[in-house]
Formats: structure tokens, C-alpha cells, sequence
């Protein structure tokens, strides 16, 4: 727990080693070269007054408030924008400086409001404290004259409001959108009095392209902008460090609050991977929490079409003990499984493995990362030796070249991509492969040099055609490669390469990007310096995702990017932990730490400490339950904090798999599609309220820090321990920092974390142990983790997706950034007003050819089965191709997707459908009555009247 206010140094932290000493108000004071004299005065511990600066921003020197002298030197500079040097001999408290100050202060309280008592910001006000802080006791002007006292609010953003009254014209919000969210929403308009903040072109922010990122607000000094919440609950009084509970990123926020309300989240300046930025989602849409729809207690039926019925948590919890040990009796050990979340802890999610693993008896346990990242596990341990990314995200502010693949950042990994734009400002060139103009290709000050618009499904063939020209125009890094690689596997994958079915003049038609643009490409990745590789689930969600993660790692060798910052291969996780339910032993043939259940060194390891013998064999996959459940061989399933009827391929096949169970036991916060099909329904706990970790996609263990009371009355590591004492299982933890321990105890990589490190050093990258006791930031730097880097051969095998006369349109699906994977947090807060519908885009003369105008109805249809959504035109898609999201039920996307998978992982194909549009009077039967099933599904028995 700490104090809200936090100590602002006024302009940012300098790189430089050499330091400086000088002195301020009569105190010696050493600091870094180019640092400013304001922040070398702060970090004395000396406050010099200020208004326009902030330590999150470049000093701009417009207020005039921060002067300071300076012996020998003329005039009184703003200390903000004078860097310090050495010997010089600084007073910040002159009676010259306090006159020209309490000046300044008159004519800015001249021209506000003096409502201080009722204002929001009333305790959280700089220009409050300024006055203050220079003894302002009289405005000589009076407030009679010429002011901007009576400018209307806007208050069309739903989380913030924008008071122009109180507004001192001091640009931080401009800069704020400017040099930390790069979206340029804000200017000042007008010059002198009449200058004033405007959005977009003079719009409301709703209206304007602002992205409600929230770091204009973080900025204001004043309540001009300002949270909703904090206007509706007043000032919070302490904070809690946690981290967001939404992407990959994992940024570090502040809940700051009163008592156990949390009146706003507050992204942390000293977060490792987001440093004081956030996005609409972490900033603002944590209303879920309490939406009147989550379920608060346990539930249970006998069959999926009666009522729910309330029970006690010691009912609930006996009936899935009974029906799972039942079910094991009549159908075998391994007729039961589990499915871990990646929305989960770390903690919360090695419990449920350990449950299965040691409860249950098999390796029955999956997770979500099965439909996303699975590939990614795969390719990268094939070729370096281990599942994970390789770099940290400060890592993107040394890169020269950046090659985006098959990833949309500014969506869905929104605070990446604002440092990621912040790069490419100064000076580094981007390359998109995508089949979808992303905002990245062409945004404010951006311009990517190269995008390939390539066709769904031939991300491998470009890769190779990158590697062909790198290859034969000798671009390769010999020196890394002779010196990193295996040999034999690089002269193997070279001469493959080097075919001329590898030649961007063959692989260009087929993927419909030009020739000449692939070996431009190419050539400006080899050979322009530092050279990072992002991507996403357009690479990992295809039948050849793992292929594809191969060669992008070994494009990544071929051109010595690996070992060091500014490089390296770094995959864009989707969920906040999908790394870490990974890392934590959720695949059925591997325990935590990526180590196969055959070896039975490790076996053994586990099998002494939780007393019980552990299968040798691995379990089942997700798509290989929901088949023996058809089968009628697998006849139970423990679902925590997963929607597989959403979230998986082919919902009808899923439907009816789970339907075929006889105990399905799904823990949630809210009633979601799959638990339509359960027996048991456990009420899970938010972010909010329970402690553990989550790790991001830069493999960085993050705190996760009760700030409530679970609403439920247990948070999820608490439900699954019942099931496992329940179960005869005995798991015995008081904390999950127990846990932790355990999983460092059993887990090599984890072996130096603890909760204490974590309190100690905010985060820590893993590998972390003896060898690298604070983390390890950039991976493979000496040597790969498997000795040598292994090339792989990367065929490029067309998909039996294909195009034909029924189905003529390759659909391809993404993220929007306002809502996020399925919708059911994102879609119970106020961010449904920029994205309340999936919509189709269409390129224009396909649109034509259809007779579909924009705002149409369409009917989609696949091999698999059909919806209907809205079409917006759009050239953001190449002729040929369509593209939608999946944020919302009534759509149900995943109706149209395939079953065809990654040959190596099981993957789903989600971006390669072949499709065909047709315009429709409006959604079809089902999508009709959706909303009335859902309820029927969601019918809770009335409680029993009291006798
Ligand atoms: S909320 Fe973010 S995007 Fe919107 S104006 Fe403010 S800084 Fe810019
Ligand atoms: S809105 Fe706030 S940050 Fe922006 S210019 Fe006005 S006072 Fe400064
Ligand atoms: S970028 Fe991701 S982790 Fe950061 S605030 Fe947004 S959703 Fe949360
Ligand atoms: S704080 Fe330095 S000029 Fe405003």
C-alpha cells in the first residue's frame, strides 16, 4: 500500500553515465549530465514551483512559474528547460523569483474559477498547490476582466470530462497525446487569449480521433480533464501497485482508493513494461467488477436444461468432488480433465495443473494458449531452445528496422505500440506484413517503408522470399552465424532458401505482393541495422503458425538480430498471462518450465513433493477432449476462467462435446457461453481481488495485488484447493506466495523468484535464478539456450483452405482496441460505445460486385456454417479478402471458422476462411433469438421461500 501522490521530478530522467555537480540553494548536488536544473533541484529535495512541466514530458518552458538565478548569468532562466553544469551556482528562492512568481499565479487565478471547495481535483490540483507554494494572498486584476469562465464542458467521453474553464493553457495534454500516445488528437488553437486545447478538428473527444488512452488526463495540472469516477467518489486516499488484468503487455497500474472502492486506475510510472502509459482498457474499463450480471455464488443442476439452483460453497464444491471421483470410478482415471486460463495467475493456474497432474491422476490439462500462442512455444524452442520472446520492450527503443508481422499493436497491444510509434518518430524504418492495412502502416508522423498486403495464408512463403534474396544477394551475418549457429542446419536451410521456388518472383503472384517489394523489403532488414521482429496471431493461427514462427527466427539468425538490445524475436502475446500459463505447465505433455511428463528425472521430482505417482503419458489436448467426449470416453472437465464455446473453432462441434459430458464445471465471473453447458458453476474472483503474478509477453513476472475483498467470498487459488482437499488431494497453501515458492522450488527458470523480489524490484524477467539473480532482460546473449541456434527448413504448404466459385473471399479475423478477446469484461463497461457490433469489412469492388453498400446487413457463409453482420466498405483490405472481430457472442465468428489447425500444435486456422458474402435483410434465425437463449441458459431458480 502507498500514499496516492508521487513525487513528480519535473522533466525526465538523463541517460547519460557522466555526472555533474553544482550547486542549489547552497547545497552540493551531483547528478547526471543533462539533466535539468529542475530535476537535479527535486532529486535534492528542493520543490522549485511549476506548472507546464511534468517528468513524463520534455520540458517546454511556457509558464514562466519555474525561474530560478544563476550566478554570473543574466536574467532568471526556466529551470526546466536549463540543463545543469558543472560548478554552477543556483538559487531558486530570490525575492525577485517570488514577486515575478506570485505575478504569473495572479493572472492565471484571475481567469479560473474559485470554486476550489467543490472542484474534483480539490487536494490533487497543481495550480491549487502552486498558488500555495508562491503565498499568492491577492489577484490585483480582480476577475472582472476578460476570462474563459463560462466555456461548456464536454463530456462526451465516457470516462473523462474536459472543463475549458479551468483549462491554463499549459500544453501538457497536447504533448501527453503527442510524445506518449502518438496520437495527436490535441492541439492548442488560437494564439494569446484566445488560445485554447481542442480535439480533432475542433470536435468533442468522442467525435475526434483521441483513443482515450487517458494520458492527456494523467497530465492536465488542473481538473480541466479529469476522471468521471473521481468527480463521482472524490479524492482516493491510498494505492495499491498491481498489474492490468487485460493484454500481454502487462502494464503496472495504481488503484488508487477509498477504503476497498477503487476510485481510479492509475498507470505506475516506475512499471518496467509500460512506464507510466496505459491504454482504455487498463486505464478505464474495470467496471466489470462490478456489473450487476457477474454471478456471486456457487450454482449447480442436474442436467444443462433446468434452472441454476444457489448452493453453498461446500455444496457446490462436494458435488464436482463427487461427480468427478464417480466419473473416474465408471470410465477410468483419464475420463476427466482440466483447462487452465490465461487470464488466471500464475499461481491460480499451476494449481490447477497440479490438480489434474496429482488430483485427477493424468495429464488431462490444457489451456487457452492452445488457440493462440501454442505455435509460438513450439517454433521458438525448436529453434533457440526455449518458448519465449527474447527481448524486453525498452529493447524497441534501440531498433533501427522493425518488421510487424501478422500483428495490429496499436489494438491490440496499444502501450507497446505508442513506444513502438515513439521509435519510428526518430527515425526507425517499419516493415507490415499483413494482409490488412493496420493503423501502422500510415498514422501521424508514420509511415511504414514497405507494407506486403500479402494473402491469407502464405506467411511462410514470404518469409522464405525475405530469406531467398537475403540469402543469394550474401546479406547473411556469416560472422554470427558462423560463430552462434549449427552449421550443417544453416547450410541446409540456405540451400532451401535459394530455390528458385523460394524466388520473390514465384512467391510474389501467389501471395499477390510484388516482387520487387519483397527484395526491397529484404534487402532494408538486412542491412539496416538493429532489425526486431514483432508478431501476432496472424502468424501463429494458421496450419502452418508453427512453420511460420520457425521462419521467423531463422530470418532472425541469417541476419545476426538476436543476443542483444534492439533485436530478437518477439512474440506479441494476446492474453495478460498467456505466457505464464504456459511457463506454469499447462500443456498436457509438459510440467512447468516446458519439461516433457516422459522424463522421469523431473517426474520424480514432483511425485516426491506432492506424494502422489504422476502419468508418464501425455493427456489430451482441448480438441482431443471435446473428441473422446464424443466418443463417450472423457466425460468430465474443469473449466477455470475459460470460454471454449467462444473461443474455440468450430461451436458446434464444441457444443455438442460439452453437451456429451456428463460434469461440467465452469468458474467464471459471469454466466458465459460455455457454462450454458455446465453442471457446476463456480463464481471466480477479478484481478482486483486476489494476489498472485502474471507474465507478459516480455516473460516479465508481474505483481498482482489484492485491492478488495473477493465479492464471491474466495479467490480462484481458493476455489481450486477445495476441489483438489475436496478430492482427497491434499494441497495446503496460506498464500499464494506459497505457491510461488513451490513453483521456484520445482521450476529452474523460476528459481530465484519470490514474492520479496517482487516487492523488492517491481518485476523480474525469467530465466531468473542463480545465474541471473534480478532477471534476465535480453535472452540468448552469450549462446542459445540450446547451445547452438537450429535452422529449420520451412516449406511452404498451401492451406486446404482454399478459394473456389462457392466460397471466393478469404476472411481473415483481428482485434479493435477498445474491446478485447470474447467481449465479457470489455463489453460490460462504458467501452461498448466505440464498438457495440463485429462488423465485415469489405473492399470496395468486392462490395460492388455484391451489390452490398456500407451499413448493409451481409450474410457470411463458410464450409463450416454461416452469420450475418454489418458491412463496412472499406480499402484497409485488399480485393479478395474480408475481415471481422470476434468481440461479440450474438456474432459468433468462430460459427464460420474451420477445424483445420498447425500441423504441430493444434492451432486453430482462425485467419484463413474461405468465405463468400451476399447481402441480407438482417441477422439470421438464431442471432434473432440469441439474446433470448442466453437468457434461458442464464435462468436462476428462485430461492426457496424461508418457512
Ligand atoms: S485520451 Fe489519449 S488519445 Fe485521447 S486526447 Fe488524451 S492523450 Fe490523446
Ligand atoms: S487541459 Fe489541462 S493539460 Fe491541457 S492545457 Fe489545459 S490545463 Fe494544461
Ligand atoms: S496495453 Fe494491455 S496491459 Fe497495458 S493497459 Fe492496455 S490492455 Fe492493459
Ligand atoms: S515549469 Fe518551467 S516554464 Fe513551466
Amino acid at each position: 500500500m502507498s500514499f496516492v501522490h508521487e513525487i513528480d521530478h519535473g522533466t525526465p530522467a538523463s541517460a547519460s553515465a557522466a555526472t555533474v555537480k553544482l550547486i542549489i540553494d547552497g547545497h552540493e548536488v551531483t547528478v547526471s549530465a543533462g539533466t535539468s536544473i529542475m530535476r537535479a533541484a527535486v532529486e535534492a529535495g528542493i520543490q522549485v514551483p511549476k506548472l507546464c512541466a511534468t517528468d513524463s514530458l520534455e520540458a517546454f518552458g511556457s509558464c514562466r512559474l519555474c525561474l530560478v538565478e544563476i550566478e554570473g548569468r543574466a536574467g532568471t532562466p526556466a529551470s526546466c528547460t536549463t540543463p545543469v553544469a558543472a560548478g554552477m551556482v543556483v538559487s531558486t528562492q530570490t525575492e525577485r523569483l517570488k514577486q515575478v512568481r506570485k505575478g504569473v499565479m495572479e493572472l492565471y487565478i484571475s481567469d479560473h474559477p474559485l470554486d476550489c471547495l467543490t472542484c474534483a481535483a480539490n487536494g490533487d490540483c497543481e495550480l491549487q498547490d502552486m498558488a500555495g507554494a508562491v503565498g499568492l494572498r491577492e489577484v490585483r486584476y480582480g476577475y472582472q476582466g476578460a476570462n474563459h469562465l463560462g466555456q461548456a464542458k464536454d463530456e462526451s467521453n465516457p470516462y473523462f470530462a474536459f472543463d475549458p474553464s479551468k483549462c491554463i493553457v499549459c500544453s501538457r495534454c497536447v504533448r501527453a497525446c503527442e510524445e506518449v500516445q502518438g496520437t495527436f488528437a490535441l492541439t492548442i488553437q488560437g494564439r494569446g487569449f484566445e488560445s485554447k486545447v481542442s480535439a480533432g478538428m475542433a470536435e468533442s473527444f468522442i467525435a475526434s480521433e483521441c483513443v482515450s488512452c487517458g494520458a492527456c488526463v494523467q497530465a492536465c495540472p488542473t481538473a480541466t480533464l479529469i476522471e468521471k469516477s473521481v468527480i463521482e467518489i472524490g479524492q482516493p486516499e491510498h494505492a495499491v501497485t498491481t498489474t492490468c488484468a487485460y493484454c500481454g503487455v502487462g502494464c503496472n497500474f495504481k488503484a488508487e482508493m477509498r477504503g476497498e472502492e477503487l476510485v481510479r486506475m492509475v498507470p505506475a510510472k516506475d512499471g518496467k513494461a509500460n512506464h507510466g502509459h496505459s491504454c482504455v482498457k487498463g486505464r478505464f474499463a474495470w467496471g466489470y467488477a462490478h456489473h450487476r450480471e457477474r454471478i456471486l455464488k456457487p450454482m449447480i443442476r442436474e442436467t444443462i436444461d433446468q434452472p441454476w439452483r444457489e448452493v453453498s460453497w461446500d455444496e457446490a464444491i462436494g458435488r464436482v468432488a463427487s461427480e468427478f471421483r464417480r466419473l473416474q470410478q465408471a470410465h477410468g482415471k483419464r475420463a476427466i480433465g482440466g483447462i487452465t486460463s490465461s487470464r488466471c495467475t500464475n499461481e491460480e493456474t499451476y494449481l490447477v495443473q497440479k490438480l489434474v497432474r496429482g488430483g485427477f491422476g493424468n495429464n488431462n490439462v490444457d489451456t487457452c494458449a492452445r488457440v493462440c500462442h501454442s505455435p509460438t512455444g513450439y517454433g521458438l524452442k525448436a529453434t533457440f531452445g526455449t518458448s519465449a520472446g527474447t527481448q524486453d520492450f525498452d529493447s524497441v527503443e534501440q531498433a533501427d528496422i522493425v518488421l510487424v508481422i501478422g500483428a495490429n499493436p496499436t489494438d491490440a497491444h496499444p502501450v507497446f505500440a505508442s513506444r513502438l510509434k515513439k521509435r519510428l518518430r526518430q527515425g526507425a524504418k517499419l516493415i507490415v506484413i499483413d494482409p490488412r492495412r493496420i493503423d501502422l502502416v500510415r498514422t501521424p508522423h508514420i509511415e511504414a517503408a514497405f507494407h506486403l498486403a500479402l494473402r491469407p495464408g502464405t506467411n511462410a512463403a514470404i518469409l522464405n522470399a525475405l530469406a531467398h534474396t537475403i540469402v543469394t544477394e550474401c546479406l547473411v551475418d556469416e560472422a554470427f552465424v558462423r560463430e552462434r549457429c549449427d552449421l550443417s542446419t544453416f547450410e541446409d536451410w540456405a540451400a532451401f532458401v535459394a530455390e528458385p521456388c523460394n524466388s520473390p518472383e514465384t512467391v510474389g503472384p501467389l501471395a499477390g505482393v510484388p516482387p520487387e517489394t519483397i527484395r526491397a523489403a529484404a534487402r532494408l532488414f538486412a542491412t539496416r541495422g538493429n532489425g526486431a521482429i514483432y508478431y501476432g496471431l496472424g502468424v501463429t493461427e494458421h496450419s502452418q503458425g508453427s512453420t511460420v514462427v520457425m521462419a521467423i527466427a531463422n530470418l532472425a539468425m541469417a541476419t545476426g538480430n538476436i543476443g542483444r538490445p534492439g533485436v530478437g524475436v518477439n512474440p506479441l502475446r494476446g492474453q495478460n498471462n498467456v505466457q505464464g500459463s504456459c511457463d506454469m505447465g499447462s500443456f498436457p505433455h509438459e510440467f512447468s518450465g516446458y519439461r516433457h511428463v516422459s522424463d522421469d528425472g523431473v517426474r520424480g521430482t514432483f511425485e516426491a513433493l506432492w506424494g502422489r505417482p504422476l502419468d508418464a503419458e501425455p493427456g489430451l489436448r482441448i480438441g482431443n477432449m471435446l473428441d473422446a467426449a464424443l466418443d463417450g470416453s472423457f466425460k468430465g472437465l474443469y473449466v477455470q476462467g475459460e470460454d471454449i464455446l467462444q473461443s474455440d473453432p468450430d461451436t458446434h462441434h464444441v457444443a455438442e462435446a460439452l453437451a456429451a459430458m456428463e460434469c461440467v464445471v465452469v468458474q467464471d465471473l459471469f454466466l458465459n457461453e460455455t457454462a450454458a453447458y455446465a453442471h457446476v458453476f463456480l463464481p471466480g474472483s477479478t484481478f482486483l481481488e486476489k494476489d498472485g503474478t502474471f507474465t507478459n509477453a516480455e516473460r516479465r513476472i508481474n505483481r498482482v495485488r489484492r485491492v478488495m475483498t473477493p465479492k464471491n467470498g474466495l479467490a480462484d487459488w481458493e476455489i481450486t484447493l477445495a476441489i483438489a482437499r475436496a478430492m482427497r488431494f491434499d494441497m495446503h497453501y496460506d498464500h499464494p506466495s506459497q505457491v510461488m515458492d513451490e513453483i521456484a522450488r520445482t521450476t529452474p527458470t523460476f528459481a530465484g523468484v519470490s514474492y520479496a523480489l517482487l516487492d523488492r524490484e517491481g518485476s523480474v524477467q525469467w530465466p531468473c535464478n542463480e545465474r541471473a539473480p534480478t532477471g534476465t532482460p535480453v535472452m540468448h546473449a552469450d549462446g542459445f539456450v540450446r547451445g547452438k541456434g537450429c535452422f529449420i527448413v520451412t516449406e511452404y504448404v498451401p492451406t486446404d483452405e482454399k478459394v473456389g466459385p462457392r466460397f471466393p473471399l478469404l476472411l481473415t479475423t483481428g482485434r479493435i482496441l477498445s474491446q478485447y478477446n470474447v467481449g465479457a469484461q470489455t463489453r460490460r463497461t462504458a467501452n461498448i460505445v466505440w464498438h457495440d457490433e463485429d462488423v465485415l469489412e469489405i473492399h470496395p469492388h468486392d462490395a460492388e460486385d455484391r451489390g452490398v453498400r456500407d451499413g448493409d446487413w451481409v450474410r457470411l457463409d463458410s464450409r463450416a456454417g454461416g452469420t450475418t453482420l454489418r458491412a463496412r466498405v472499406t480499402d484497409r483490405v485488399a480485393p479478395g479478402v474480408v475481415y471481422t472481430t470476434f468481440h461479440h457472442p450474438g456474432t459468433q465468428a468462430n460459427v464460420v471458422t474451420t477445424d483445420n489447425s498447425d500441423w504441430a500444435t493444434n492451432c486453430p486456422e482462425y485467419k484463413v476462411t474461405a468465405v463468400q458474402v451476399a447481402p441480407s435483410n438482417g441477422p439470421s434465425d438464431w442471432q434473432r433469438t440469441y439474446d433470448a437463449q442466453a437468457l434461458a441458459h442464464r435462468r436462476i431458480a428462485a430461492a426457496p421461500a424461508a418457512e
